[in-house]
């Protein structure tokens, strides 16, 4: 009989043996921007997430930066949608104009930018419709996405993420940008991106829920494993610099399979419904919330993944400081 309990009697034994660890460097942090000043609005679906003015979120970099979080991926709420998304087009737009801002403040965070049209339409899909089939058209939202991307690129972003899950969407974001002259400029896709149930919550903040239908017809479907390996593939041989799997929990097999298949780096994005679940399981005191969100995320790193996309990042920011 082996003794595999001799290697855990002792905690620094433990420490020595342990294989898999979270860091801060780790993390990337979402944040919600609309305009205003003064305004910091939570969500009920989502305790201690924040649609947030631009003052407001001038603030919080500082905050993060203090807890060293220095990566934030940014989501635009726009004044005005209409059917094109035309404020994520615009060099003023809401998106354009936070990361100016964030980028002139603080020159050393690391900007990220969620590229897509949900928030930004006033039909809430990711594209620009096509109503004979009633879905988003692939190309036409190519040729918006392209634009999209140049805007932030002017605006200083230093990495975007495409997240509409359109076919073609990095090789059509990677000449864009090679010819626009950004080519030193990274994408991290959304490769393999599911139609889930968990991004309810997500939906409250940024105001992008679909007002007819839903995102099967564009995100994939959960029940599909070979076809979410090829997706990240296929983003991978169009030029995508980081990997990323979405929603997390549900999907750790996939994590895997990605990490086992490709050797570009892997992010998981650890969702808005997954936040709320602990959250609210936390609140009302059912489960130590500490203790079980930092399992969470050695989950996530132990099934492979590089980097970890989570509105918990403060809170694991602030446990692994003690
Ligand atoms: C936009 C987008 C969504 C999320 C990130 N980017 C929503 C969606 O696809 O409906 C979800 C993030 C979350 O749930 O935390 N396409
Ligand atoms: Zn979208």
């Amino acid at each position: 009989m082996n003794r595999l309990r001799r290697t855990r009697l002792n905690s620094t034994l433990r420490s020595l043996v342990r294989e898999t660890h979270v860091s801060v460097d780790d993390f990337i942090y979402p944040l919600f921007v609309r305009s205003g000043e003064g305004i910091k609005t939570e969500v009920t679906s989502m305790p201690g997430v924040f649609q947030m003015s631009l003052d407001e979120i001038l603030k919080e970099c500082s905050t993060l930066r203090a807890l060293g979080l220095n990566s934030i991926l940014l989501f635009g709420i726009p004044d005005v949608k209409d059917s094109v998304g035309s404020d994520a087009l615009c060099d003023h737009g809401i998106i354009a104009s936070a990361v100016r801002a964030i980028k002139a403040a603080y020159p050393s965070m690391f900007v990220v930018t969620d590229l897509c049209f949900c928030e930004y339409t006033d039909h809430g899909h990711c594209g620009i419709l096509d109503h004979v089939h009633e879905t988003v058209d692939n190309d036409l939202t190519l040729g918006i996405s392209a634009q999209q991307a140049l805007v932030h690129a002017r605006a200083g972003v230093d990495m975007i993420a495409p997240s509409g899950m359109m076919d073609g969407i990095i090789a059509t974001l990677r000449t864009a940008l090679d010819e626009g002259g950004y080519p030193n400029l990274p994408i991290m896709a959304y490769s393999t991106k599911f139609a889930s149930g968990y991004y309810g919550p997500f939906r409250d903040v940024a105001e992008s829920s679909p007002s007819f239908g839903d995102r099967s017809s564009y995100q994939m479907d959960p029940c599909n494993r070979m076809e979410a390996i090829r997706e990240s593939l296929e983003d991978e041989a169009q030029g995508a610099d980081i990997l990323m799997v979405k929603p997390a929990l549900a999907y750790l097999d996939i994590i895997r399979d990605i990490r086992e298949n490709s050797r570009l780096p892997l992010a998981v994005y650890n969702v808005s419904g997954e936040y709320a679940m602990l959250k609210y399981a936390g609140n009302a005191g059912l489960i130590d919330y500490n203790r079980v969100m930092m399992e969470t995320m050695i989950g996530f790193k132990r099934a492979g993944a590089d980097i970890i996309i989570s509105y918990h990042a403060k809170e694991v920011a602030q446990l692994l400081r003690q």
